[in-house]
Parts: C-alpha cells; sequence; structure tokens
C-alpha cells in the first residue's frame, strides 16, 4: 500500500479504513523496533503543537516525537500567548501557519474544532483531542498496544469502563474497533454516563457485537474480557453551573477497579486506561501483571513519530 497518509488531516477515527489504520500499526511498529533508522528524517521540518487543553501524554509524546525523528517543535504556551488579549482561534492558526510549519497538533475543547482549523490550514492537522468528540491518535496507540499484547485485534472481547458519555477516547475506540471482526464490546458505567443512545445506534448499524451493563457487574466483565479499557469521570466536561456539579457528585468516586475483582479473570487480561487515572484504579493494581497502562502511554510515541513522519514525507 501506498502511503495512504500523506498531506492527510487526522481529525477522526471514522476517516480512516481498516487497512490504513493497520498500515500504520504496522509503520509504528517498524518506528519503535528501529529508532536509528529514523532519527534524521525530519530534518529541517516544523512542528506546531497547539494545546489550548491541559495534556501531558499527548503534548510530551508528540514533542518527544519530532525531537526524535530530528525535526523542530515551534514553542507555544496557551498561558502567555496573545490568546489573552483575545486574539480567535482562527487568527491563531494563519498567524502560525505563517511560520512555515510542516504539520499541526491541536488540542481544544471544541467539539468540531480540529475540522475547523483543518479547513483553515493548508499543511496536514493531526486532532489531539477536540472536546468530547474524537481523539484519534489516542485511539491508534490504543490499537498498537491491543495489538502488541494480543497478537490481532480481531476476535477480543472488550470493557469499556467509566465515563462512557463524555468520553472521547472510548468513543474513537469504540468506532475503531467496529472495523475489525468478531470484536465483542461491554460497556460499563454509572447510569449517567452511560454511552449516549445515537452512538449507540451508530455502533448497532456498523454491525458492532455490544452490551450494556450496570456498575454491579464490573467484577462479571472483568472476569471474561481479553482487555478491560477504564476511564475516569471527565470533570471538565459536565456542563458549567449547578447542575454540572450536582450530575458530577452523583457520580464521583462510585466506582473503582478492585484486585480482589481480578480473581478469576483470564491469566492474560490486560487492563488499560488512556490515563490520566484518578481514583477508578485500586493502586495497588499497577503493579500486577494485569496493568498495562504505563506500557500503553509509552507506545504514544511510536504511533506519534509514525504519523507526523506519513503526513509529511511521500
Ligand atoms: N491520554 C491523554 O490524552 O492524556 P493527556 O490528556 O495527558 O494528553
Amino acid at each position: 500500500m501506498d502511503n495512504c497518509f500523506f498531506k492527510r488531516d487526522v481529525i477522526s477515527i471514522e476517516d480512516f479504513s481498516r487497512e490504513e489504520l493497520d498500515y500504520l500499526l504496522n509503520y509504528a511498529a517498524e518506528v519503535k523496533q528501529n529508532p536509528f533508522k529514523f532519527k534524521e528524517v525530519m530534518k529541517g521540518k516544523v512542528l506546531a503543537p497547539l494545546f489550548f487543553e491541559n495534556s501531558t501524554r499527548t503534548s510530551m509524546s508528540f514533542k518527544m516525537a519530532m525531537h526524535q525523528l530530528g525535526g523542530s517543535v515551534l514553542d507555544f504556551d496557551t498561558d502567555v500567548s496573545s490568546l489573552k488579549k483575545g486574539e480567535t482561534l482562527a487568527d491563531t492558526l494563519k498567524m502560525v501557519e505563517g511560520y512555515f510549519p510542516e504539520v499541526v497538533v491541536m488540542r481544544h475543547s471544541k467539539d468540531g474544532s480540529a475540522q475547523l482549523a483543518a479547513d483553515i490550514l493548508s499543511v496536514p492537522l493531526i486532532n489531539a483531542g477536540d472536546g468530547q468528540n474524537q481523539h484519534p491518535t489516542q485511539t491508534m496507540l490504543d490499537l498498537l498496544s491491543i495489538k502488541e499484547i494480543k497478537g490481532e485485534i480481531d476476535n477480543l472481547d472488550i470493557g469499556l469502563v467509566g465515563d462512557l458519555k463524555y468520553g472521547r477516547t472510548v468513543h474513537s475506540l469504540a468506532i475503531a474497533l467496529s472495523k475489525y471482526k468478531n470484536v465483542k464490546i461491554y460497556f460499563v458505567s454509572p447510569d449517567s454516563l452511560k454511552v449516549p443512545r445515537a452512538f449507540l445506534n451508530e455502533l448497532r448499524e456498523k454491525g458492532v457485537i455490544f452490551f450494556e451493563c450496570g456498575l454491579d457487574e464490573l467484577q462479571n466483565v472483568a472476569q471474561k474480557v481479553d482487555i478491560l479499557y477504564m476511564t475516569r469521570v471527565q470533570r471538565e466536561r459536565f456542563p458549567e453551573g449547578p447542575e454540572g456539579e450536582e450530575e458530577y457528585h452523583k457520580v464521583v468516586l462510585k466506582y473503582c477497579l478492585k484486585n480482589k475483582m481480578l480473581e478469576g479473570a483470564r491469566s492474560n487480561l490486560k487492563i488499560m486506561h488512556p490515563l490520566p487515572k484518578v481514583d477508578e484504579i485500586e493502586s495497588s493494581i499497577d503493579a500486577s501483571s494485569y496493568a498495562y497502562y504505563f506500557e500503553q502511554a509509552s507506545n504514544g510515541i511510536h504511533i506519534r513519530k509514525a504519523l507526523l513522519y506519513l503526513t509529511t514525507t511521500k
């Protein structure tokens, strides 16, 4: 397959076929195995990372990825930028483009902001998370991690647990899994944070096999899946004001995966989490053979190196 990522925006996981995702996963695996082969491939090229929302992993791994490819990274800090003076997103993007980056990575709190940015820019835009909408590069690294753990993505039973209403990582991952064969998804959440109905209908239309489960079924699900993908309550996505506060206080601390729930789990179960985790996984699990979330996060570098290279190089 030719490089199907060249000059392409990465807005939503929906935009990529299974073949294209497999191409990227294979490429990222090669990048991971042969770091020296890629250490100069972006020499002279520039990444503009625009993070309008907090990030540790996505921001650091994109910047480190660019450094490891031999490229340079523009410095942009929302706290000291002219956004504080009221400059618009559109003007900021037009201005950044004038400094000639080959690729722009953007995180923004507004759903749809990634598409808006891509429409303004003439260089590839990689969505590093837009509101509660999509986080495609997280999904790509999740797929890379699942493939590493299990050897394939087909034929797996996967539990997605936590805030399934506001969590963009689970939305992106569920869509990606719909492209693979015979995957069964168990959605486990508090009642008020269930997967939105319209989204479930979308999955149904794609032929995804899924089950909706209450929190009382967490242990049961943990014992029968290959991957248990935990997520935190996305406090920052709740509506502002007393209504949102009330909704948040009803669910906070309502679920936590405990060590004893894993008795009877498959020996090769792996627990994933996009991180940051707050209080939804008992800390003693970190040291168990089930925990995979830190390895998962470090896969971010490899997938992002592959993406930076492929979107900018024929
Ligand atoms: N998983 C993830 O997106 O982490 P950050 O918010 O720290 O980038």
